[in-house]
């Protein structure tokens, strides 16, 4: 690590042109079990433009030393630095595994991990989910599905299973189903439709660490979360126990509400969880083989929400009868090459293609979070 902290020396704050040193803005550098090494700096004053410089430069920096897929940048504002991190000289303050992401772990066997979130419920977060994930297979990628929904677990009827039992493997994990080409677990496929919602509670922190960490995916390029709604105890835990790469967040136009979308990214902010973008469903509704759209929920709330947060707008999903019909009937709408001339179909394609892009840009923070 003194090593890496060397390197670290010439890294520079583009506007100012002293190293991050000099600001005294390392908070930390450490070495993970997969081989990453994750570097952490305080962001305050620092716009995303010249982040994104930083990022580059902190890559150069230590390429000679590790792979570039290896090396992770994460930020903190002086107002999430615990005290006992604060630097006290320059690169002095650089400590070995005891960063804000030390209890963080990765989920076995899986390249990217992605959650889609949303501030309300029933805005389409489950359809979403599973939808890009067809999506990012369609575009050559191995990708599973994790239902994190304890209370109203959805991937079983989207994906046709209801009923069926994962069994477990040799070693006693968790075997992942397989349904149109996606590998997929839920708290569905464990309890019966009439089981009472009460237990489920304090059972939750020990069945999700189960299926984070127990699940036997076979390698996958992209694991796609469905977090349940809003930002309550249970997301919170989750993302503060996984490392998750990236964040989605859905809403339809009509229930984004800016105070909520705020809450919502902060919530990722704390975990230093970069989001990756904004997806608008419901947006508009086209009749059959008319060009007419009605914007039923209003026009554009998520577009400019994003706007005015400086996050990614990864695009608008038309409201389209067969996408209720192919939830409803286990039949994913994207898994159906009956409607690739739909424009939902190339929303999705084109939502999927750009997660992968802004993923592989190493995520996004935007405005709110200088
Ligand atoms: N673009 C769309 N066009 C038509 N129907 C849609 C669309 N998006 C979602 N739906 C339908 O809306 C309903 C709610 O969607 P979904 O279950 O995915 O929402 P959710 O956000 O996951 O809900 P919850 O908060 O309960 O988990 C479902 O019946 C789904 O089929
Ligand atoms: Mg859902």
């Amino acid at each position: 690590m003194e090593n890496t902290i060397k390197l670290l020396g010439n890294v520079k704050n583009p506007k100012t042109g002293k190293t991050l040193g000099d600001e005294e803005r390392w908070v930390n550098a450490e070495a993970n079990e997969n081989g990453q090494v994750i570097i952490t700096y305080k962001r305050d004053g620092i716009s995303p433009q010249e982040k994104r410089q930083i990022e580059d430069d902190i890559v150069d920096a230590l390429k000679s030393q590790y792979d570039e897929d290896k090396i992770l940048v994460k930020t903190v504002s002086s107002s999430e630095t615990p005290s006992a991190q604060k630097p006290t000289a320059a690169h002095a303050n650089l400590k070995v595994g005891h960063g804000v992401n030390g209890n963080k772990k990765r989920i076995p066997n899986v390249k990217k991990v992605i959650a889609v979130s949303s501030c309300k419920g029933g805005v389409g977060k489950s359809t979403v989910s599973v939808n890009l994930a067809l999506s990012l297979k369609k575009l050559g990628n191995k990708v599973g599905i994790l239902d994190a929904d304890i209370y109203g677990p959805s991937l079983p009827l989207l994906l046709n299973k209801k009923g069926v039992k994962p069994e477990a493997t040799e070693d006693k994990k968790i075997r992942p189903l397989e349904a149109y080409g996606l590998s997929f677990i839920s708290f569905g496929l464990f309890i019966d439709e009439g089981d009472p919602v009460i237990w489920r509670g304090p059972m939750l922190g020990g069945v999700l660490n189960q299926f984070f960490f127990d699940t036997k995916w076979d390698e996958l390029d992209y694991l796609i979360i469905d977090l349940p709604p809003g930002t309550g105890d249970t997301q919170l835990s989750l993302v503060q126990n996984t490392e998750v790469d990236g964040v989605v967040v859905v809403s339809t136009p009509q229930s984004v509400a800016i105070a909520d979308t705020i809450k919502g990214l902060k919530m990722f902010q704390q975990v230093n969880t970069p989001v990756l973008g904004m997806v608008e469903n419901m947006s508009y509704f086209s009749p059959d083989g008319k060009e007419e759209k009605y914007y039923i929920f209003g026009k554009d709330g998520v577009k400019n929400i994003s706007t005015e947060l400086e996050v990614p707008f990864l695009g608008h999903i038309p409201l389209e009868m067969v996408m209720r019909e192919g939830g409803d009937s286990g039949k994913p709408y994207m898994a159906d090459d009956t409607y690739k001339d739909n424009e939902g179909y190339a929303s999705y394609m084109d939502i999927a293609e750009k997660v992968a892009k802004i993923g592989k840009e190493k995520g996004f923070f935007g405005k709110l979070f200088k």
